[in-house]
C-alpha cells in the first residue's frame, strides 16, 4: 500500500469507527500501531490466535521502534533475549506455564505480615515519596524471588523505577539512556542474587519494576481516597488503573474481522489495547489485571487487593 492510500484510511477509518492505525512505513522503525480502546474490539482481538504476544515473533524480526523501546523496559533482558512471562505464548520454548505457577506459588504460599502493613501504611500517613515507597514496598515483594529471600537495596529499586513503562516516556530527555542503564543494573543484580528455581531474570526484574512503578501508584491512590469503602470500584475508574495498556502483535495478513480495513502485517503490525478505559466501562478488577478475564491475568492480583484493604484499614484515624 502507498503512503498516500494509509493516509487515506485514517478518516474513512474514523468514521466507519475503526481502531486508530497510525502507519508510517519508515525504514528500520517500521511504524504500524494500532490503538484499540473499545472494549468490544480488545475481547475479538483477545479471541483471535493470529493476535499474539509479543514473543510470538522472534525479537530480531519485531519492528525496529518496538526492539528500541522494550530494551529500555522491564519486560525484556536484552542480553539474554528473554522476556518476561506475559510477552510470552502459552505454548513454545519460552516455559511459560512453569514459569507463571511459580510466581503464583510463590505469591500464594508466603503472604505479608503485619509488620510491613504497619511500615507502608506510616509512610503514606507521613507523606512519604514514591522513592520511599518504592524502596519499602520492593523487598516486601520480592525476596521471595531470591534464593534465602536476599534483600533488596534501595539502589535497585531506584533503578526499576528509571525503567520506561510507556513509548511516551521515550520523549524525556535523557530518560532513554537512563533506562537502559538501570535496567542492565537490575538484570545484574537478579542474576548475582539468583532467582529461585524455575525462574528467569527477567521474571524477577519485572516484578522488582512493577513493585517500585504499578504498585506504588496504587497505594498512592489508596492514600488520596482513605475513606473509599468500596476499593474494586475505585480501582476499575481508568483514572486509577496502574496499567494503562498491553501490548499484541499481529501474527498473520489478518483484517482480525473488520477491525483493520487492510491486512495487518505479520510481525509488524502491534496493537496497544487501552485495558484502563475497558475496566472503567465494565467495572472489573480483571480488566485492571488482565484483559478482562481471569485467563492469563496477572497472579498479583488477590496479593495487592487483599494488602490494600489491610492497609486501609490501618490509615483510619
Ligand atoms: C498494581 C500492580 C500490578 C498491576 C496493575 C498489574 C497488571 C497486570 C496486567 C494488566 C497484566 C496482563 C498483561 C498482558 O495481558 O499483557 C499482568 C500480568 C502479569 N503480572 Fe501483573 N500487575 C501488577 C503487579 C505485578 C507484580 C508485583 C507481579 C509479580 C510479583 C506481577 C506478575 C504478573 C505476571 C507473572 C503476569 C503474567 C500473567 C500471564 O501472562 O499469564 N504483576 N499484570
Amino acid at each position: 500500500m502507498y503512503p498516500l492510500q494509509r493516509l487515506w484510511h485514517l478518516p474513512l477509518d474514523m468514521w466507519n469507527k475503526l481502531p486508530l492505525r497510525i502507519d508510517l512505513p519508515i525504514p528500520y522503525l517500521q511504524i504500524d500501531i494500532v490503538f484499540v480502546n473499545d472494549p468490544g474490539q480488545i475481547k475479538i482481538l483477545r479471541g483471535d490466535a493470529d493476535c499474539g504476544r509479543m514473543h510470538q515473533v522472534p525479537s530480531e524480526q519485531q519492528p525496529g521502534w518496538a526492539h528500541y523501546f522494550f530494551k529500555g523496559t522491564r519486560f525484556h533482558d536484552t542480553a539474554h533475549d528473554a522476556w518476561f512471562i506475559a510477552m510470552e505464548g502459552q505454548e513454545g520454548t519460552a516455559d511459560y506455564e512453569r514459569r507463571k505457577e511459580c510466581v503464583a506459588a510463590c505469591l500464594k504460599n508466603e503472604w505479608y505480615s503485619s509488620d510491613d502493613v504497619k511500615k507502608v501504611a506510616e509512610l503514606l500517613k507521613s507523606g512519604a515519596s514514591d522513592e520511599a515507597l518504592a524502596e519499602a514496598m520492593v523487598p516486601i515483594i520480592n525476596s521471595r524471588f531470591l534464593q534465602g529471600h536476599k534483600p533488596i537495596p534501595g539502589s535497585i529499586a531506584q533503578d526499576a523505577k528509571a525503567m520506561l513503562n510507556s513509548p511516551v516516556d521515550m520523549l524525556k530527555p535523557g530518560a532513554y539512556e537512563k533506562a537502559v542503564a538501570a535496567g542492565r543494573n537490575v538484570i545484574g543484580f537478579c542474576s548475582a542474587s539468583e532467582p529461585i528455581k524455575g525462574l528467569k531474570e527477567v521474571d524477577v526484574a519485572h516484578n522488582i519494576g512493577a513493585a517500585a512503578n504499578e504498585v506504588v501508584k496504587t497505594l498512592a491512590t489508596l492514600r488520596d481516597n482513605a475513606t473509599c469503602k468500596d476499593l474494586d470500584e475505585l480501582f476499575t475508574r481508568s483514572e486509577n488503573t496502574p496499567t494503562p495498556a498491553v501490548p499484541r502483535v499481529a501474527l498473520a495478513a489478518s483484517k482480525f474481522g473488520g477491525l483493520l480495513s487492510y491486512p495487518a502485517k505479520p510481525g509488524k503490525t502491534v496493537f496497544f489495547l487501552n485495558i484502563s478505559k475497558a475496566a472503567g466501562m465494565e467495572r472489573s478488577l480483571f480488566w485492571t489485571f488482565g484483559t478482562g478475564v481471569p485467563e492469563r491475568s496477572c497472579p498479583f492480583k488477590p496479593f495487592m487487593m487483599s494488602f490494600l484493604k489491610d492497609v486501609q484499614k490501618q490509615l483510619q484515624p
